[in-house]
């Protein structure tokens, strides 16, 4: 019986070793960036509408890509100044909309997946990477706590500004970052934005209260 169960033991444990990737992590395999772009193309044969921007990387997303979102200095400036360059403030310079409508914003985390019906809601899915309302238990923490984010900031109006630039473009302030660019890639609608960052900067937003 003893002799048995040690067999197989073994046996599982050779299997187990011959099933780990030994070196993975150590050696990442180099593949041709052009062998990457034909493999997306592929699988993408007949984009909907509209999609095919969305396909094709732009030249900061590519720059992401060949430095594992690490540029040298010069490439992480020239990222820098030209989504700064792209971010569209709204013509009426109000960036702040009502924060009731940004709660909604925050908390929807649908639309433009193919499961999504393309008149249904969409949403920026914030509290899947960031801790915002103070009575939220569930969030992602991908990104930074954005608790209390306008109270901490004394509810200043250039604050406010640069979080809607961020929210626009997150790459306009961090070059290579996992925030997704709502503006920028015209998911989010400028009333949208505005409203979500009334949500950050409302001194009633449960963002700001206890
Ligand atoms: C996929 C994850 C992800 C989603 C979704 C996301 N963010 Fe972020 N966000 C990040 C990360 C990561 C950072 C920190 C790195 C950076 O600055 O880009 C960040 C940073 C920020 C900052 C700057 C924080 C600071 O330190 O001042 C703000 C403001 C912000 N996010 C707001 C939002 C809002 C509002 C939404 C929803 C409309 C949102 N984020 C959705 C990942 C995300």
């Amino acid at each position: 019986m003893m002799t048995k169960l040690l067999q197989l033991l073994t046996a599982l444990l050779s299997f187990a070793t011959l099933l780990a990737p030994p070196t993975l992590a150590q050696s990442p395999a180099k593949v041709s960036p052009d062998l990457v772009e034909a493999y997306v193309k592929g699988t993408w044969k007949t984009p909907a509408e509209g999609w095919q921007a969305r396909i094709d990387q732009d030249d900061t997303q590519r720059a992401c890509s060949l430095s594992r979102n690490q540029p040298a200095k010069a490439e992480f400036d020239k990222i820098l100044a030209r989504e700064k360059a792209a971010v569209v403030f709204p013509a009426d310079g109000v960036v702040l909309g009502k924060w009731q409508d940004g709660e909604k914003v925050a908390q929807i985390g649908t639309g433009g997946q193919f499961t999504d019906s393309p008149t249904g809601p969409r949403g920026g899915n914030c509290y899947a990477c960031h801790q915002m309302a103070l009575t939220e238990l569930s969030y992602g923490t991908l990104g930074p706590s954005l608790q209390e984010y306008g109270k901490i900031r004394k509810y200043s109006g250039d604050d406010a500004k640069a979080a809607y630039a961020k929210i626009y473009n997150a790459q306009s302030v961090l070059p290579c970052s996992n925030m997704p660019r709502f503006g920028h890639n015209k998911f989010l609608s400028e009333q949208q934005m505005k409203d979500v960052t009334a949500y950050l900067f409302d001194p009633e937003s449960p963002v700001n209260k206890k």
